[in-house]
């Protein structure tokens, strides 16, 4: 098979899209979809983020180091698609969405309730790639609905539709 040079912008795909969610220091949440997101260290185990500087979310996640990601399905790509497209710079995304969240456990910001599994996270690096600054994650905390647990207590991946 003949080999064609294409485009090298987020070349690499699919990437699971995710929203990632934080709370400012006067307590506004905010939450922006992302799709620069991987697995970075599996003892202990940490996930990346990448957030442009120029989001809103950015400097919420740089001045209080923590952040939560939420893993959307299908049935929530308007919320995604919303989040992912206004900023919270000009109103309260969640408030006007009706976005309902709950409180993180083992950290300051909001899961989105609504989400099939929120991952808590505490920042403890980051790596300027270029456009995005990459957030390095220590995971504190996942929260998996009941039903995609399995025996083992890891996530069946094969019951979700991912977006
Ligand atoms: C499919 C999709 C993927 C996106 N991925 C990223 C990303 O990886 N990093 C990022 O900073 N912004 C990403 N964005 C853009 C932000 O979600 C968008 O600019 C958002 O409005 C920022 O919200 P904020 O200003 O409230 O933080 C993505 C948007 C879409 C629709």
């Amino acid at each position: 098979m003949e080999k064609v040079q294409v485009n090298m912008k987020s070349c690499l795909q699919p990437v699971p899209k995710i929203l990632v969610s934080c709370r400012d220091k006067d307590g506004k949440n905010n939450a922006l979809a992302v799709a620069y997101c991987c697995n970075c260290s599996y003892a202990p185990p940490m996930i990346m983020v990448g957030i442009v500087p120029s989001r809103y979310s950015y400097k919420i996640v740089k001045d209080t180091g923590v952040f939560v990601v939420n893993i959307v399905t299908r049935a929530q790509k308007e919320m995604f698609d919303y989040l992912g497209s206004h900023s919270g710079r000009d109103e309260d995304k969640l408030l006007k969405l009706n976005i309902k969240v709950e409180e993180g456990i083992k950290v300051n910001a909001p899961l989105l309730a609504d989400c099939p599994i929120n991952i808590e996270c505490r920042v403890i690096d980051s790596i300027v790639t270029g456009s995005h600054e990459m957030f390095v994650g220590k995971v504190e905390y996942v929260h998996a609905n009941e039903e995609l647990a399995d025996n083992n207590g890891d996530i069946d991946f094969s019951k979700l539709e991912l977006l």
